[in-house]
């Protein structure tokens, strides 16, 4: 990619183009292959008109074999991807393609369900609706780039009730409370260190040392993992002491496998119509791709994973076999620029091939 251009978008078959890109020159790449047997794309290399689902997780395999190779070696791939019918049958296409790509070196570190909320219009009598896809997280090696910090939920604050503190999710301590004093498991100094050890944890919530947190106590909950001491450290903690105290992380929590995120139905349903929204792009863009990195969509269609790219001042490179789609991803990334760059030097365009 020029070191000048915030973006570039290559017209042609994702295989061809992806091999004249620069070996380990991309972070991250988040896609959106045309899915199998679903809708016909027009032209003569595009994919998701194979014969059978095998020819089509091979070209898939293919076609990421040549994005491993431009990528870092820290990179990331997330793959989003629907499944089909064919006969009344759910043939299974992604996890398909994952175990695949799987065999071929990639190590899946999450499989997200992109609960859709809303599905398409589905009038079969006999079968559930579908709302929901999969957007795999693979890597490359088990060390990898991953800023888990920049998409944390930020600490909710906590409440007072009757002039006592309660933590965001309820945990007054009162609860905590009864149960040590009605423990038959911990010895009379187990029961002070433990309410000790509560009231200091609520105190740390009150003066915003600690966003919440949750208390186990020997013989009234589970450790989290194991019970086994061998195997956890929580549980080795609750053998010794009678009692352990979970933080939860300052910065906030996780976000979980489970994105509910409404599709994208308002950009120009008549040229393209598989449009996935830029929030699904917020994650993985933000943990995995360092701040001016450079985002891949060898699947581009119209633009979208561009235009999260930039809106999170990344770089982005956009490949896609039709040139009709092309043109309006252009149109839809000068748009944004033009509303988002005051300086006029950041409006570069290259591009490479025939786009109209
Ligand atoms: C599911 S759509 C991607 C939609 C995109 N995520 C968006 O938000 O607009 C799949 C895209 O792959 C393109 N395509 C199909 N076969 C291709 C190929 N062999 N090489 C490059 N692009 C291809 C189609 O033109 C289509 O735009």
């Amino acid at each position: 990619m020029q070191d000048q251009s915030r973006y570039e978008l290559h017209c042609g078959n994702a295989h061809e183009m992806l091999q004249q890109l620069a070996s380990a020159s991309v972070h991250t790449c988040v896609t959106s292959p045309p899915y199998w047997n679903q809708r016909k794309y027009a032209g003569e290399s595009v994919l998701g008109n194979e014969a059978t689902a095998e020819q089509y997780v091979e070209n898939m395999c293919n076609i990421f074999d040549e994005v491993w190779r431009v990528l870092v070696p820290e990179g990331s791939l997330w793959l989003n991807i629907g499944d089909t019918y064919k006969n009344k049958n759910l043939i299974g296409i992604p996890w398909r393609v994952v175990f695949a790509l799987q065999e071929r070196g990639w190590i899946l570190r999450n499989a997200v369900i992109w609960d859709k909320q809303k599905g398409n219009p589905d009038n079969a009598k006999d079968k559930l609706r579908n709302v929901y896809e999969h957007v795999f997280h693979v890597v490359k090696q088990e060390q990898y780039c991953y800023n888990l910090d920049s998409v944390r939920n930020p600490p909710l604050k906590p409440s007072f009730r009757n002039g006592k503190i309660v933590t965001p999710t309820g945990v007054s301590g009162d609860k905590y409370r009864q149960q040590i004093a009605a423990s038959n498991d911990l010895s009379t100094e187990e029961k002070a260190n433990a309410l000790a050890a509560l009231k200091a944890a609520l105190h740390n919530v009150e003066i915003g040392e600690m966003p919440d947190f949750r208390m186990i106590i020997r013989g009234t909950q589970r450790s989290t993992h194991s019970d086994s001491p061998e195997f956890s450290g929580r549980a080795d903690e609750l053998r010794k002491k009678g009692f352990c105290i979970l933080p939860y992380h300052k910065n906030g929590t996780k976000p979980s496998d489970i994105w509910r995120v409404i599709p994208e139905d308002s950009w120009r349903k008549d040229t393209h119509f598989a449009v996935y929204p830029t929030e699904l792009c917020e994650i993985p863009i933000k943990t995995t791709c360092p701040p001016n990195g450079i985002v891949l969509d060898p699947f581009v269609g119209s633009g979208t994973t561009v235009i999260a790219a930039l809106e999170l001042g990344r770089r982005a490179i956009g490949i896609d076999a039709s040139a009709e789609y092309l043109a309006s991803a252009k149109e839809r990334i000068e748009m944004w620029l033009a509303g988002n760059t005051t300086d006029q030097s950041q409006l570069s365009l290259y591009t490479v091939g025939e786009v109209a």
